[in-house]
């Protein structure tokens, strides 16, 4: 298959819990499960889905940082290090690429400490409160900028 764009997906701390954790909150779909929709999605649109999950602020920095050559875009889910993290925010500003900020739950309408997201700023756009299907929306959201972007020339 030829593939044109590479996309590298990074999940942050917890999310290789989903499944288990609060599925009140954030369903009954596996991080796994994601994952293989989400590369199923990339190849029908010419895009190779890299994936990343770490609990560790400063792993999913140097992730960011490495993956600035032979990495066409991000969708990241940044966990609980959304509300709290400048030097994620720091780290994606600095990789020159775009970037689409995505969550299972609608962080706007749960507690006050979740409504602000430090990462957003430096995204092309947010996507939340789809359950799992806003990785799809993120990645859907990606490959139309890159068309975009394209189409610009
Ligand atoms: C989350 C929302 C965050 O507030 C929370 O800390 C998570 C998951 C989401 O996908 O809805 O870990 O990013």
């Amino acid at each position: 298959m030829d593939l044109k764009y590479t996309i590298l997906v990074i999940h942050g701390p917890n999310l290789n819990t989903l499944g288990s954790r609060e599925p009140g909150v954030y369903g009954r779909e596996t991080m796994e499960s994601i994952n293989s929709r989400i590369k199923e999605l990339g190849e029908k649109n010419r895009a190779g889905v890299k994936f990343f999950q770490s609990n560790s602020e400063g792993e999913i920095i140097d992730c960011i940082q490495q993956s600035v050559s032979g990495t066409d875009g991000i969708i990241i889910n940044p966990g609980a290090y959304t509300h709290t993290s400048i030097a994620i925010r720091d780290a994606i500003a600095g990789c020159a690429l775009p970037v689409v900020e995505v969550h299972l739950s609608n962080i706007h309408k749960r507690e006050e400490f979740r409504n602000h997201s430090f990462i957003a700023p430096v995204c092309i756009g947010q996507i939340c409160g789809f359950g799992g299907f806003s990785y799809d929306a993120g990645l859907i959201a990606l490959l139309n900028h890159f068309k975009s972007a394209e189409q610009q020339g």
